[in-house]
């Protein structure tokens, strides 16, 4: 939580955009001013974090405040272009510029812009000296990422433009985000996921592929959606053996429980076993949406991560 750029990645679906507004909120309640911000079009944080009707629908590029000391967002490429481009040139040459669709034109054929500007958006909302004159820097930022390739992507982005580019000013900026994204202790890198074969699998892939391409560790994993261990091997037995006294369905239900148990754990142990991050849990929630009240309880259980 000390870091400034918290990237939130891991397998589709598992729950990374949970886990970014949790750890926002934890983040939030330290004390620290911190932003959510989410890619692709996106803008499901502020509902999730319970922010009031009109702050629900974040426009592309705008900061929106959600609850104490937390904002959260949605990075536009070509805004996000339009701001980096408004701090590196002067004035005069910006409307033309913009005008003429040259930065729409880069974003959609510079083969890795996009992501390019979507992680350099991100390092920037933390940085001193904010692309939008006036702009106050965020404490943490952090990214709900695109799952494990594409986040791997956009990990890897800023030093191929660095190495393409050389000089000016694109070099720089990659430069300065491939600098951040490799110190640990200005970035910290979370994969989540859940407690099946599949996906530990994946997510120790894409612990290896990160140490090789990007050259850093993953500081944590958040494997979320484990079942709680609400009856144990012992009484599952009885139950099952409970003859006549429960109905079938009633025994066939409590093995199927404890059996989806005994193998999340399982899997949990393989992860803990051969990660070399730290993993952290996050229970399945079974009464459906899930709600700012819960996001707190995520969040505390977080806090520690
Ligand atoms: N611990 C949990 N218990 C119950 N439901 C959960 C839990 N975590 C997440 N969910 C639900 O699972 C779904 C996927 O979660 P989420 O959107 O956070 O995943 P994601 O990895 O961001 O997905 P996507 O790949 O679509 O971006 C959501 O409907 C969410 O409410
Ligand atoms: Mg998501």
């Amino acid at each position: 939580m000390d870091t400034a750029l918290v990237i939130v990645t891991g397998k589709g679906g598992t729950g990374r955009t949970t886990v970014a507004a949790a750890l926002g909120l934890a983040a939030a309640a330290e004390g620290r001013r911190t932003i959510v911000c989410e890619v692709a079009g996106q803008a499901r944080v502020p509902a999730l974090l319970g922010a009031r009707r009109s702050a629900r629908s974040v426009a592309p590029g705008v900061e929106t405040p959600v609850a104490d000391g937390l904002w959260a967002t949605t990075i536009e490429p070509h805004t996000a272009l339009e701001e980096w481009l408004a701090h590196q040139l002067p004035r005069r040459l910006i409307g033309p510029l913009a005008r003429s669709g040259a930065f729409g034109g880069f974003v959609a054929a510079a083969p890795g812009a996009r992501e390019l500007v979507t992680i350099a958006k991100a390092w920037e909302l933390g940085e001193q000296r904010r692309w939008r004159h006036g702009a106050a820097p965020y404490d943490t930022v952090i990214l709900d990422a695109p799952a494990s390739g594409h986040g791997l992507g956009l990990m890897r982005t800023p030093r191929t433009f660095a190495d393409i580019a050389r000089i000016g000013p694109i070099a720089g900026t990659a430069r300065a985000v491939d600098a951040a994204l490799t110190n640990p202790a200005r970035s910290a890198v979370v994969a989540v996921a859940l407690p099946g074969e599949l996906v530990v699998s994946e997510t120790l892939e894409l612990e290896r592929w990160i140490a090789e391409r990007v050259g850093r560790g993953l500081n944590a994993i958040v494997v979320n959606s484990v079942w709680p261990r609400r009856i144990s091997g012992a009484d599952a037995t009885r139950v099952a053996e409970a003859d006549g006294a429960l109905s079938a369905a009633l025994r066939r239900a409590a093995r199927a429980g404890s059996e989806r148990v005994r193998t999340q754990q399982a899997q949990l142990a393989r992860l803990r076993r051969d990660a070399h991050a730290r993993v952290h849990t996050l229970p399945f929630v079974f009464t459906g949406m899930l709600e700012s009240e819960q996001m707190h309880r995520f969040s505390a259980r977080l806090a520690e991560v």
